[in-house]
């Protein structure tokens, strides 16, 4: 039997594994991602699965086909949070697709393909700053360039991998070619409220909108609170705080774009310190990949403008750019014949949030399905969903692996 139950008890297991008492923080190659991809390497093989760990910290399950070696259907996402996060982001798709192997395993079912599971180790970029550093490895679209990148300790993600246990260098081994995945497929809470308003429990995704990351430093003068004029300051935070306002003004200047300033980090500091230097990083997604690019422009323009009028030095460093990546139709088709095999109406939508596939679509055909989220609330301790909803979710699921071909 699919269990609901269990699916939910997991995902509260797993928020046990967290860096912040009280709540849930668990960034990629943490003590806590350890103890949480060991516990998921043990359920993957309690359900049947070869299971090990991966050179990027991923928890990979096999489960063989009607004969060994055989094509994967490859099902997964991420187990990582971000930082203070809810308990379904990424960790129910990890769970639901241990659970369907499970189902299979128990009534010794074999298909005429492979599935593997994967719970890959980053894709919320919280440590690192980069995304999808778990599913860009296994498409074999890992840069190696970003083993340099330092968490905000000054700690280089290559070290990080060695404390972790791993070898960087293993890394490129993990990449799968093109024709050993059949297909990738998603389970994953909505991350917004329309399956909610609609009163449907599940829907099934067209597209996965593109970002783009920046990591921006402006540089002006510190000094003296309390004896520099104001007309003589070049204070950067000042700056900053323009720079953050232009990033909303261009987001709302077009209803398919969305732009967040989400950190900001202020030099020296202190109360009675004019900030000398701010760094603050800029997000940016659009359905439309041209929208994104031309709001990209306007924003470093705008960045440009504000620095040229308080004589601030910019740096403008592009994290990570990633186009729009579509549902494959075929793999829509057969969800939605999934989702209508459990008696729900069959509810198309795109995603706005970043998902593991977009990596994996360099490799393979994608495909997702959406789970209802109480008011649409995610990247939050108050995610919710209902036991009635992971059933819903882990059954359509469980038919679309059945009938995939
Ligand atoms: C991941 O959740 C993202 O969309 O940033
Ligand atoms: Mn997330
Ligand atoms: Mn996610």
């Amino acid at each position: 039997m699919l269990s609901a139950e269990r699916i939910l008890e997991r995902c509260e297991s797993l928020a046990q594994h967290s860096e912040l008492p009280g709540g849930l923080t668990r960034v990629f190659l943490s003590p806590q991602a350890r103890a949480a991809t060991d516990k998921v390497l043990g359920w993957m093989r309690e359900a049947g699965m070869q299971a090990k760990l991966d050179a990027i910290g991923n928890a990979g399950g096999r489960y063989e086909g009607n004969r060994p070696g055989l094509p994967c259907l490859m099902l997964g996402s991420h187990l990582d949070t971000v930082r203070d996060a809810g308990k379904y982001d990424g960790m129910l798709g990890v769970i639901s697709a241990i659970e369907c192997v499970s189902f299979l395993n128990t009534n010794n079912k074999r298909l005429p393909f492979a599935i593997e599971v994967l719970g890959f180790g980053d894709e919320e970029g919280v440590r690192f700053g980069t995304t999808l550093l778990g599913s860009r490895a296994v498409a074999g679209t890992f840069d190696l360039a970003v083993l340099k990148a330092k968490d905000p300790q000054g700690k280089t993600m290559a070290d990080a991998l060695r404390e972790f246990g791993l070898d960087p260098e293993g890394i490129p081994t993990i990449a799968r070619r093109q024709g050993d995945v059949l297909a990738y497929a998603e389970l994953h809470i909505e991350q917004g409220p329309v399956l909610e308003s609609e009163g449907l429990p599940v829907g099934v995704v067209t597209a996965i909108n593109g970002f783009s990351r920046l990591r921006v430093t402006l540089r002006g003068a510190a000094g003296h609170a309390g004896t520099v004029p104001m007309n003589l300051r070049r204070d950067a935070l000042a700056g900053a705080a323009e720079c953050a306002l232009a990033v909303e003004r261009v987001a709302k200047s077009h209803a398919e774009l969305v732009g967040t300033v989400g950190r900001f980090e202020v030099k020296p500091g202190a109360i009675n310190v004019i900030p000398g230097e701010v760094m603050f990083t800029v997000d940016v997604r659009a359905p439309r990949d041209s929208l994104r690019e031309q709001a990209l422009a306007t924003i470093r323009a705008e960045i440009e403008r504000v620095c040229k009028a308080r004589q601030l030095r910019s740096e403008i460093e592009n994290l990570q750019d990633f186009g729009v990546t579509s549902c494959a139709p075929r793999l829509i088709g057969q969800m939605e014949r999934a989702v209508a095999s459990q008696g729900f109406r069959v509810r198309r939508l795109p995603s706005g949030a970043g998902h593991d596939g977009m990596a994996l679509g360099a490799i393979t055909e994608i495909c997702m399905l959406f789970v209802r989220c109480k008011l649409g609330i995610s990247h939050s301790p108050l995610e919710s969903i209902t036991k009635e909803d992971a059933d819903a979710g882990v059954k359509v699921l469980s038919e679309f692996i059945r009938s995939f071909s």
